[in-house]
Order: C-alpha cells, then sequence, then structure tokens
C-alpha cells in the first residue's frame, strides 16, 4: 500500500475514534486545569474525574495518592489522565484534609509524627468505604487500584482474595512488606526507580519472586535515575525522570486494558 493510503487509513481510524469520544490520550497531563469534582461521601472528600462523555464505567480506578494528596495539582492531572483513556477515577482524600502541603514540609513538618495521625486502620477504612461506594452507588463491576509511594502499600493490601481491587498498579510503594506483597491475588504491575532507596532494586526483585511463586499474573519495570515520587511529581527538566513519569502512566494503562 502506498504511504499515503497508509496515512489516510491510520488518520480515518484515529478520527473515527475521536468521534466517538473514546480515543485514548496516552500523554500523561503534567499541566493545565483539572476537570474532575469534588463529592463528599459519607464525610469523605473524593475527586471524581469522569470518561469521555459519560459518567461512570463498569471497569473504574480508585487512585490510592501519596502523602500530598486529593489537593496536589498532579495527582488530580493524573486521575484525569486515567479517566481520559476511557475509565471513571475516583480519588478519596485519604488524610480528612491533612494532606502534606510543600510549605509544611519546607517548614519542617516532622512526617513521624504526621503518620502517627493518619494510621493504617484509618486509612483501610477510608478505602474501604470507598470501594463499597464505587460498587453500590456508582455501579462500577471491576475495580483496578493505582497506587502512589504511600498510596502503594494499600492496593496490594486490597489486590487480595476478598479486598475488592480486581487488578493492581504501584508505583515507588513506601512501608510495603512482603507479608502484603504475599497475600496478592490479583494481577499487579509494579514501577520503581534505581534511586529509590522506600522500593529499591533488591526489594523488587523479591515482590517479583513472590509473585513469580504465588502464579500470581505480574510485570515490573525498573526505571533508571528515577526517584522515589517519580511517577507524580518528577523533576521535568531531567529526561530520565520525565520519560519514567510517561512511560510508567502508558504502564499503568497498558495494565489495565489488558487485566481489568
Ligand atoms: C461531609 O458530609 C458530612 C455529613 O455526611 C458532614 O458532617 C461533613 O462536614 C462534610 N464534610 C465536608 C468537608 O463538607
Ligand atoms: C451520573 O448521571 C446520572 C444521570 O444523570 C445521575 O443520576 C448520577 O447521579 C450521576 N452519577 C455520578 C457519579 O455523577
Ligand atoms: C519527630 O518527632 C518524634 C517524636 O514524635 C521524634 O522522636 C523525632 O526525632 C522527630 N523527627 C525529627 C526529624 O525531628
Ligand atoms: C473491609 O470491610 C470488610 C467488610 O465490608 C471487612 O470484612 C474487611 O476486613 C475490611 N478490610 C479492611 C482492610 O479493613
Ligand atoms: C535495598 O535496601 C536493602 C535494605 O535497606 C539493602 O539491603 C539492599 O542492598 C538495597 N538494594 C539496593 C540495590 O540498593
Ligand atoms: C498459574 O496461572 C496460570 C494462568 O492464570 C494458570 O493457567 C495455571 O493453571 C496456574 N498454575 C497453577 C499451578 O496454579
Ligand atoms: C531540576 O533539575 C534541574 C537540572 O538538574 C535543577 O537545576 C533544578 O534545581 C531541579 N529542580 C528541582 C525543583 O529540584
Amino acid at each position: 500500500m502506498p504511504m499515503l493510503q497508509h496515512f489516510l487509513l491510520a488518520f480515518a481510524t484515529f478520527g473515527s475514534a475521536l468521534a466517538a469520544g473514546s480515543y485514548p490520550s496516552l500523554k500523561v497531563r503534567n499541566a493545565g486545569v483539572p476537570v474532575g469534582q469534588f463529592k463528599n461521601v459519607s464525610g469523605i472528600q473524593i475527586y471524581h474525574s469522569y470518561p469521555p462523555g459519560r459518567n461512570t464505567s463498569a471497569k473504574a480506578i480508585l487512585h490510592v495518592t501519596d502523602i500530598y494528596g486529593v489537593p496536589l495539582l498532579e495527582n488530580q492531572l493524573l486521575a484525569d489522565s486515567i479517566a481520559s483513556n476511557d475509565y471513571l477515577v475516583i480519588m478519596p482524600d485519604l488524610f480528612a484534609g491533612d494532606a502534606v502541603s510543600d510549605a509544611e514540609q519546607e517548614a519542617g513538618l516532622n512526617l513521624t509524627d504526621w503518620r502517627a495521625l493518619h494510621p493504617m486502620s484509618e486509612i483501610d477504612r477510608i478505602i474501604n468505604t470507598t470501594i463499597a461506594y464505587m460498587r453500590s452507588e456508582l455501579g462500577v463491576e471491576k475495580i483496578g487500584g493505582v497506587g502512589y509511594c504511600f498510596g502503594g502499600k494499600y492496593v496490594p493490601r486490597f489486590l487480595t482474595a476478598s479486598g475488592g481491587i480486581d487488578a493492581g498498579f504501584i508505583a515507588h510503594p513506601s512501608s510495603l512488606t512482603e507479608g502484603e506483597i504475599s497475600s496478592v491475588k490479583g494481577p499487579l504491575s509494579m514501577a520503581a526507580g534505581t534511586l529509590d532507596t522506600a522500593f529499591n532494586a533488591t526489594a523488587k526483585v523479591r515482590a517479583e519472586a513472590i509473585l513469580n511463586t504465588n502464579n500470581v499474573t505480574f510485570q515490573s519495570n525498573l526505571y533508571f535515575a528515577a526517584p522515589h515520587g517519580f511517577a507524580v511529581r518528577p523533576n521535568q527538566s531531567i529526561p530520565q525522570q520525565a520519560y519514567a513519569k510517561q512511560a510508567s502512566f502508558i504502564q499503568a494503562v497498558t495494565w489495565f486494558d489488558s487485566w481489568l
């Protein structure tokens, strides 16, 4: 086929998918105005980002954030970017209005004290409430979980036989234990960075071995020169970090397109 016809055919396919409002956008948004909406659900502020042209989807994503939480622009844009690939994305405030801000961190916030205010039992409760809301109020049938940093511990906790998450993606998880990885039953994709000490290359290899032994469908990538937090807030002027965010975004979307 001549080149021009190839091009026209490709363009026609692209155009008709766009017209249907469902052509996926595999470019993660790093700047701009978020398009989602907050709703108060049982006292939890939950950010809702809708798929193009619809307000729900049978397969939806639960976004479990880092410590910067729902106020962070990058977190809202990340949720929106996943939503534009045809998923309803639901991102609960895990910290009851007490997410960490850059200003607090610059002023020397003691993170040990902050973590003590947001114990695992409370985070588990919020995630459980959110999963129940997705299934009963929003009519979601399958839930994909994305977890970044702090949230990377919680997706595996609920990707179990009865936890309620059906497929997961985690990037640079914090405080993730081998016991939690051992309890994973659903498909799991992992993104690690060579500069991350919270989930380093050794921890990644251990996780792979556990999942493989347990016959859990998994996939993982190690991003060179990527520090903790790269999938959310990389330094965009460092090419390896910008690449790691973009590539790990595609990693997540491709994972759910195949396994959710
Ligand atoms: C959310 O709704 C609850 C009642 O369900 C109310 O007590 C609470 O103040 C509301 N929170 C916000 C932040 O609006
Ligand atoms: C979706 O739209 C329907 C019909 O307009 C409405 O009843 C429902 O509450 C909406 N759901 C959400 C999550 O906004
Ligand atoms: C944070 O506070 C704890 C006590 O709650 C203290 O032991 C620790 O040294 C503090 N950390 C820093 C970095 O100040
Ligand atoms: C979530 O709630 C269910 C009951 O709806 C309970 O059985 C389960 O233990 C809870 N999970 C966590 C991690 O809190
Ligand atoms: C990862 O961390 C563990 C324990 O903190 C350490 O033993 C191991 O050598 C580290 N691996 C790499 C590749 O840095
Ligand atoms: C392992 O998983 C594969 C794919 O889901 C399945 O076909 C196979 O039967 C499983 N093997 C065992 C030993 O459970
Ligand atoms: C990002 O990286 C550039 C180039 O190395 C550096 O000049 C800049 O200070 C970094 N920005 C932040 C916020 O760390």
